[in-house]
C-alpha cells in the first residue's frame, strides 16, 4: 500500500475526486496519509478532515528562504513516509530541489493539453481564458510527472474536451473538470500505485 500526499490550496475539487474514488475501491494500492495546503482558508481541508484524512498547512511566505520551506516540505513528506505526492490545484511554485527528491514520484493535474496553454503564468482560470482568447475548439486535462520545468515533466494521461460556442472561462473550465480532471488524475493515481506507470526513455508509459 503506498501512501500518497496532496497538495492544495483551493476549492479542492480533484481532492475530493480522489477521495471518492478511493471509497469506491478505486485505489485499492493506495491510501491517503495527508492533505498539505498552501494556505489555512483552502476549502480543500474541510474535505479531507471529512474524510477522516489528516491535514497540514505549509504557507510559503511565512518561510524566510525557499531552502526553510523546502525542509519543511520535505521533512513534513518523509515524516509520513510518502511515496506519492500528487499536486491538485496546489498554486505554490515548487524548487527544482523538491522536484528531484520526488523525480517520478510527484504528479500534477493541469487544465489543459500539454503543451497548449502551461508553463509560467498558465493557472486556474487564467488557463480558460487563454484557450477561449485563442478560439481553440478542443481543449482537456493532463495528468504529468513534476520535474524542474514548468508543466514539463512526461505526461501519463490526457483527456479531451470540446469547447461550445458561448463558454465563458468559468463554464469551460467546470467542463474540464468534470469531463477530464475528475476523471484522469483518480485514474493515474490508480495506475502508479498498481504500478502500471513505467518510465521508457523519459517518456511516461502506461501497462494496463
Ligand atoms: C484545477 O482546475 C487544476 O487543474 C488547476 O487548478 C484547479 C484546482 O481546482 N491547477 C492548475 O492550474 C495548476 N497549473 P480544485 O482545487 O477544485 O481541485
Amino acid at each position: 500500500m503506498l501512501n500518497i500526499a496532496v497538495l492544495v490550496s483551493g476549492g479542492g475539487t480533484n481532492l475530493q475526486a480522489m477521495l471518492d474514488a478511493k471509497a469506491r475501491g478505486e485505489i485499492p494500492n493506495g491510501r491517503f496519509a495527508c492533505v498539505v495546503a498552501s494556505n489555512p482558508k483552502a476549502y480543500a481541508l474541510e474535505r479531507a478532515k471529512n474524510a477522516g484524512v489528516e491535514t497540514e498547512v505549509l504557507v510559503r511566505k511565512e518561510f524566510s528562504t525557499q531552502d526553510a520551506y523546502d525542509d519543511a516540505l520535505l521533512g513534513l513528506l518523509e515524516r509520513h513516509n510518502i511515496d506519492l505526492v500528487v499536486l491538485a490545484g496546489f498554486m505554490t511554485i515548487l524548487s527544482e530541489r523538491v522536484a528531484k527528491a520526488y523525480a517520478y514520484r510527484m504528479i500534477n493535474v493541469h487544465p489543459a493539453l500539454i503543451p497548449s496553454f502551461c508553463g509560467q503564468g498558465y493557472y486556474g482560470l487564467r488557463v480558460h481564458e487563454a484557450a477561449l482568447e485563442y478560439g481553440v475548439k478542443v481543449t482537456g486535462a493532463t495528468v504529468h510527472f513534476v520535474n524542474e520545468v514548468a508543466d514539463g515533466g512526461a505526461i501519463i494521461l490526457q483527456k479531451a474536451v470540446e469547447v461550445q460556442n458561448g463558454d465563458t472561462p468559468e463554464i469551460l473550465q467546470k467542463r474540464v473538470m468534470e469531463q477530464a480532471e475528475w476523471e484522469i488524475l483518480p485514474k493515474a493515481v490508480s495506475l502508479f500505485c498498481d504500478g502500471k506507470i513505467k518510465i521508457q526513455a523519459g517518456k511516461a508509459v502506461v501497462i494496463e
